[in-house]
């Protein structure tokens, strides 16, 4: 991990309010693994901005990020030419099992960001399927930067685009039995909402979760295929400091312990997240 001075190829508003940046990267992009991020110096701002590495291609790096404050309106500012302070590669990424086949995707919302570069890196060795939802169909990503022969299933909430009405979760069940391993990135809900699905798939009985809402589609069958799943990991964003794991500021609460999302993560375990006080 060092810090470069990365000049800005191009930067393109890509969907309302998201940028898609390509940064001349080579150090980075020679070491980058999928679900790494970077951080970045935002003009004069004290804290810099911590963003997945969303796709590599030879000696650059693609940077896919929502205006979302100060930091993110400064960086959708640069032109090509700017140099960025950007220091990283960052954090532990995903892992692929060696005896994975059947990897499935979920990206929800600006959560596709680290996936791509994970389906970029996995789907030669790999059967991937890529589930993505989004509010509204101005909100889905284009997905030509995939690799032909992945599988991908859109959902928008309103129903205005994509291959169906509803959330996410609405169709997991129905990938479950295919997948041996799953990979996600997106907003708390989701995630929340993926761990009583899949906590309600691996046990008959209840979860420990008082909140917990049967999927529809739940069965005693699907019950029992739920025992031979893998775990899910899951790509954070939280609030950061450092960015280097010397501020405590972006701990969260595990079942083993307490962690550091920028140096232990930002890859988690989904069952190992105690959700009570985690902000993203
Ligand atoms: Fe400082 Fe993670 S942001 S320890």
């Amino acid at each position: 991990m060092k810090e470069f001075m990365c000049t800005v190829i191009s930067n393109v508003e890509i969907l309302p309010h998201v940028n898609l940046m390509w940064l001349e990267a080579s150090q980075i992009a020679a070491t980058a693994q999928p679900g790494q991020f970077v951080t970045l110096c935002c003009g004069d701002l004290t804290l810099r901005r911590p963003l997945s590495i969303h796709q590599v291609n030879k000696r650059q790096i693609a940077l896919l990020f929502k205006i979302a404050g100060k930091g993110t309106l400064w960086l959708s500012q640069r032109r090509e030419g700017d140099r960025l302070n950007v220091l990283g590669p960052l954090g532990k990424g995903f892992k692929v099992e060696s005896d994975s086949r059947n990897l499935l995707m979920l990206a929800g919302g600006i959560g596709i960001a680290p996936l791509v570069f994970l389906a970029q890196y996995a789907s030669s060795q790999h059967s991937v399927k890529l589930i993505h939802g989004a509010g509204t169909s101005s909100e889905l990503y284009s997905l030509s930067p995939l690799p032909s022969g992945i599988q991908v299933t859109t959902v928008t909430e309103d129903g205005s685009g994509g291959n169906g009405k509803g959330l996410i979760t609405d169709i997991l069940p129905d990938f479950l039995e295919w997948t041996d391993q799953m990979y996600a990135c997106g907003p708390s809900g989701m995630y929340k909402g993926m761990a009583k699905l899949l906590c309600r798939f691996k046990s008959p009985a209840p979860c420990a979760s008082e909140e917990l809402v049967p999927s529809e589609t739940f069965t005693q069958d699907k019950a029992e295929e739920g025992y031979k799943l893998k775990k899910c990991q899951i790509s954070l964003e939280v609030r950061m400091g450092c960015g280097v794991g010397a501020c405590y500021g972006c701990s969260i609460n595990t079942k083993k312990g307490l962690k550091k999302v920028c140096l232990d993560g930002p890859v988690f375990e989904l069952d190992d997240i105690l959700w009570e006080g985690v902000k993203i």
